[in-house]
């Protein structure tokens, strides 16, 4: 049986020459595109889920951070800088450890996950809480990369967007050529700019041209942001975001240009979902579908529930959205019913007769 190599390996000949020199990997990548019958009935399309849960620390960073590492061990780096609303942080501080560099992690104080919280301090990163949000971690982040020997490893370096990009080949691979539709939450917009340069060149178009086309078209771009923190909607920096899904509670996206700029060239869109919402599909992909989110990796799947509502979603089209991170990561909000009330497990003694009844099963 094929072992999956991680993406470097297996995407090899679409990959710069420089993250090739020194890998580091954990596997990351081939992730399953799962078809999602509950969601296709609710929007009469087509939808498939793309799990990036599965990636090694849970987040779809992976696929960016073990080109960055590797990228920077080729360079003989020692060390890495990151910000981050906690995935990049857990991913940063795994693919660090993997290459025996020291990471030093960013995030906002009390706002990002324990699950994603852990993970950073579990992998040995110098983690520092920062008093102020997502964008003011980015901008010190960036300063400290410019004057200190630490090299910065959010989305701005290209070497996590030519990985990401990998996502779009996998879904080609899949499917046998783009869907229609590709929709993901948006938050610092790497995401967003990486799944297009990927659909793009598998296209033949651009930096694809040499290898030749593997899908024949491209898929519109549906970007989905939180309302409290809906910079690209608003067309002006949010200066306090504010969502529950923390994982895109920001307010200046760095990839902003590029965001539009897919939005624009796909034919696309990026719009706003309420924290109701986000947390309405979240429920929806547990309790319906069987795959357990964050609750930004929701707002992909809120987005094209409100387009269906709207009668926005040409029926039959096929759709695949990235859901970006594992629900264990945040599993808080799976304890809470939809009006906000807590939810407690039932208690029973350990006879089955008493089993029987609290399971109504007579
Ligand atoms: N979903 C999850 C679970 C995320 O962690 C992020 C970003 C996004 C979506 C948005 O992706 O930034 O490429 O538009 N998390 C970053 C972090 C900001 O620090 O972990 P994006």
């Amino acid at each position: 049986a094929h072992q999956w190599r991680g993406i470097i390996a297996e995407y090899a000949d679409r990959l710069p020459e420089h993250v090739q020199r020194k890998v580091v990997t954990l596997g990351e990548g081939g992730t399953p595109l799962v078809p999602a019958p509950a969601l296709s009935e609710l929007t009469g399309a087509e939808v498939f889920l793309k799990v990036e849960g599965m990636n090694p620390t849970g987040s779809f960073k992976d696929r960016g951070m073990t080109t960055a590492i590797s990228s920077a061990a080729g360079r003989g780096a020692k060390a890495v800088v990151c910000a981050s609303t906690g995935n990049t942080s857990a991913s940063a501080a795994a693919y660090a450890t993997a290459a025996g560099m020291l990471c030093a992690v960013l995030v906002p104080d009390g706002k990002i996950a324990m699950g994603k919280l852990s993970q950073a301090i579990a992998h040995g990163a110098r983690l520092l809480q920062v008093d102020g949000n997502f964008d003011d971690c980015l901008v010190a982040a960036r300063k400290l990369a410019e004057v200190y020997p630490v090299e910065l490893v959010n989305s701005v370096n290209s070497d996590r967007i030519e990985g990401q990009k990998t996502g779009s080949f996998e879904v080609v691979d899949a499917l046998g050529d783009a869907p229609d539709i590709h929709a993901l939450p948006v938050g610092n917009a790497g995401n967003i700019t990486a799944y297009w340069r990927g659909y793009r060149e598998y296209a033949g178009l651009d930096a694809g041209e040499e290898h030749g086309a593997v899908a024949t078209r491209t898929p519109a771009m549906w970007g989905f942001q939180a309302a409290g923190a809906a910079p690209i909607v608003a067309g002006h920096p949010v200066d306090q975001p504010e969502t529950i899904a923390t994982a895109i509670r920001i307010g200046n996206p760095a990839s902003w240009q590029q965001a539009e700029d897919a939005r624009d060239t796909s034919r696309g869109l990026i719009e706003a979902v309420t924290d109701e919402q986000i947390l309405a599909a979240h429920r929806i992909l547990s309790s319906r579908v069987g795959v357990f989110v964050e609750p930004a990796s929701a707002a992909g799947v809120a987005g094209i529930l409100m387009l269906a509502e709207q009668g926005r979603v040409p029926a039959g089209a096929r759709i695949v959205v990235t859901v970006t991170g594992h629900g264990l990561k945040d599993p808080q909000w799976a304890l809470k019913t939809a009006d906000g009330s807590e939810i407690v497990p039932v208690r029973v003694s350990a006879d089955v007769v008493s089993i029987a009844d609290a399971l109504e099963l007579s």
